[in-house]
């Protein structure tokens, strides 16, 4: 009853209500986005933390499904890369900032897929600890942290590592490296 009465009263008083602020005006409809020319495809669905994937994976067995001249898994790769904050150390392209260059003829540990997989993932010191060492120097010499855990699946680092591929600067027989057989026994 007393809801009623009140309906009445608004009815009857509709002025009373003039001086309330009015509701925004609605925005604008958002410019449609310029389709990607090649969407990246979706990441397949049996993806593991990059961490769970090294454990899953014996030595020299990580290859990267993806080549550098995709041009959507690059681009979705570089967004990755500055997502995940690797350009605050090696700059936006990769060609070095605070630390080295992943763009050069130089290849710290080597340059094939299963290493440099194993680098990002487990960082310069978990790395050694299983037996790797330096075999090429850069400018800068530190230790990469960790990022097995924080990159979110093995899929993005590959898309990453295809990123930071297509931005290769060296000569082109070093792309990847030498095999790690040729370059030490011990490993
Ligand atoms: C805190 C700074 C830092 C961050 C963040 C970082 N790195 Fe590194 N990275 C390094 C350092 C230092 C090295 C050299 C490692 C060594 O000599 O043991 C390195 C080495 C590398 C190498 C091998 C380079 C070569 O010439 O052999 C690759 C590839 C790489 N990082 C990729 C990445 C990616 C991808 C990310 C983001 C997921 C990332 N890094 C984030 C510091 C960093």
């Amino acid at each position: 009853m007393r809801a009623l009465l009140g309906c009445i009263f608004l009815l009857a008083f509709p002025a009373l209500n003039a001086d309330e602020p009015k509701a925004p005006p609605a925005q604008p409809p958002a410019p449609p986005q310029s389709p990607p020319a090649q969407p990246p495809p979706p990441a397949p669905a049996n993806t593991l933390k990059p961490a769970d994937r090294v454990e899953a994976t014996p030595k020299g067995q990580l290859k990267n499904p993806y080549t550098d001249d995709n041009a959507a898994i690059v681009e979705a790769g570089h967004k990755l890369y500055m997502r995940y904050g690797c350009n605050g150390c090696h700059g936006g392209n990769g060609g070095g900032g605070i630390c080295p260059p992943l763009i050069n003829d130089a290849w710290v540990y080597g340059g094939d897929d299963d290493t440099l997989f194993r680098l990002v993932t487990l960082g310069s010191d978990v790395l050694q600890s299983k037996g790797y060492s330096r075999i090429a120097q850069e400018n800068v010499v530190a230790p990469m942290p960790p990022m097995g855990l924080i990159v979110a699946t093995d899929d993005e680092l590959w898309r990453i590592l295809a990123f930071v591929r297509s931005n290769f600067h060296g000569a082109p027989e070093n792309k990847f490296g030498q095999p790690p057989e040729a370059v030490s026994p011990n490993r």
